[in-house]
């Protein structure tokens, strides 16, 4: 068993104060800050911003893209390597902390991004990390994974290696309240996502297993108060422990095939992640009960309180219903018509489905998308 650690946390409202202390113990001169437009202009980034310039030089790229791609972040490459930068900060959703982690390494490391893409190709650790996640899902703060777009090939493409888990993550509900009830309640899922997938991967082990099922506990009681109540500081900080776990358990165990029933979605029709995973949850979680019932008696305990495997997916399709997500592929505007070609694309997710607990071949493919279009 080789088990991934977790980054040094901080939590809490105050945890934004140890980011001084901790830029100090690595010797940090020049701060390169990696965000999004919207996130640059809150009053927390530049609460954060103003603790590290503290001493220091700090310079910002404030116009990371949604699943950026590899020419944008050859682009912050250049620039943090102009102004020598030694030291990263990764501020804002999964987007932007994907990124910082690339532009670590390559601060470290003499390669071009796509001489990174792949698994275990960044030859040495990442110039020091820091995260600040500013949603509460994508869990990329405990990963060593880092996903891109390939432009030219429209693709998805993953930078994975150890030497891109971040030194430190700061998790502060206060950033994450002017959340938008939409993202709270996608992230939130993708979250619950890579716990359940983590917790029936052939890959999982005791470690996943205990993060996973930690997660789910938090995100049945907090998710849903975390998208009615927006302000809620109790909720915001169960929903960062919570992804900040499930990520933890899929670094461990891999997520399976949600997220693989989940790429031809975000590749066609630019659906957000978390609402991919949330569509496809049900159907696969079905293809995946039988054999497994023991591990759903857990997933249920977890998630609902008795050991009720059959309890599981309903459950989560009461809080899918409850927090106003989508039931179906058809609610969601994807033609029917694509059912076919999104089946026989899923199959070339080898990577995901290989550790899938039970097989699935292409008549599968095609039922479990039959099953998401009507919402079963
Ligand atoms: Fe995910």
């Amino acid at each position: 068993m080789h088990l991934i650690p977790m980054p040094e946390i901080f939590c809490g409202s105050d945890a934004l104060e140890a980011l001084g202390t901790t830029l100090a113990q690595v010797c940090a001169r020049r701060v390169f800050i990696v965000t999004g437009p919207h996130v640059s202009r809150t009053d927390g980034f530049a609460a954060m911003k103003a603790v590290a310039e503290k001493g220091r030089d700090v310079a910002v790229f404030n116009e990371t893209q949604g699943d950026p791609s590899m020419e944008q972040v050859t682009e912050m490459i250049a620039q943090a390597k102009a102004f020598g930068a030694d030291a990263v900060i990764g501020m804002g959703g999964g987007s932007p902390i994907d990124a910082a982690k690339v532009v670590a390494a390559a601060l470290s490391n003499d390669r071009k991004v796509e001489e990174m893409v792949g698994t275990d190709r960044v030859p040495k650790r990442c110039a020091p990390l820091f995260i600040i996640p500013t949603t509460a899902g994508t869990g990329s703060e405990a990963t060593n994974i880092s996903i891109l777009t390939d432009t030219a090939e429209q693709m998805k493409k993953a930078v994975v290696s150890n030497h891109i888990l971040p030194h430190m993550a700061f998790l502060v509900p206060e950033l994450t309240v002017s959340m938008p009830k939409r993202i709270t309640a996608t992230t939130g899922i993708d979250a619950f996502c890579h716990a359940t997938e983590a917790y029936l991967s052939k890959r999982r082990n005791p470690y996943s297993d205990g993060m996973a099922l930690r997660a789910l506990g938090l995100i049945a009681r907090w998710l849903e108060k975390a998208c009615c109540e927006p302000e809620n500081l109790a909720a915001r900080e169960g929903m960062l422990m919570a992804s900040f776990f499930a990520g933890l358990a899929f670094t461990n165990a891999s997520v399976t095939a949600i997220h693989a029933f989940a790429y031809p979605l975000g590749g066609r029709y630019h659906t957000p992640h978390g609402m991919a995973n949330a569509l496809m949850l049900a159907p696969v979680l079905k293809h995946n009960f039988a054999g497994n019932e023991e591990r759903f008696a857990d997933l249920a305990e977890a998630f609902c309180g008795a050991r009720d495997p059959g309890a599981f997916v309903p459950a989560v399709q009461v809080l899918k219903k409850n927090i106003g997500l989508p039931m179906s592929l058809d609610d969601a505007g994807i033609p029917e018509s694509d059912l076919e070609s999104m089946a026989e694309a899923v199959m070339g997710v080898t990577r995901l489905l290989e550790v899938n607990p039970n097989a699935i071949v292409l008549d599968d493919a095609r039922r479990i998308y039959q099953e998401a279009f009507k919402g079963e």
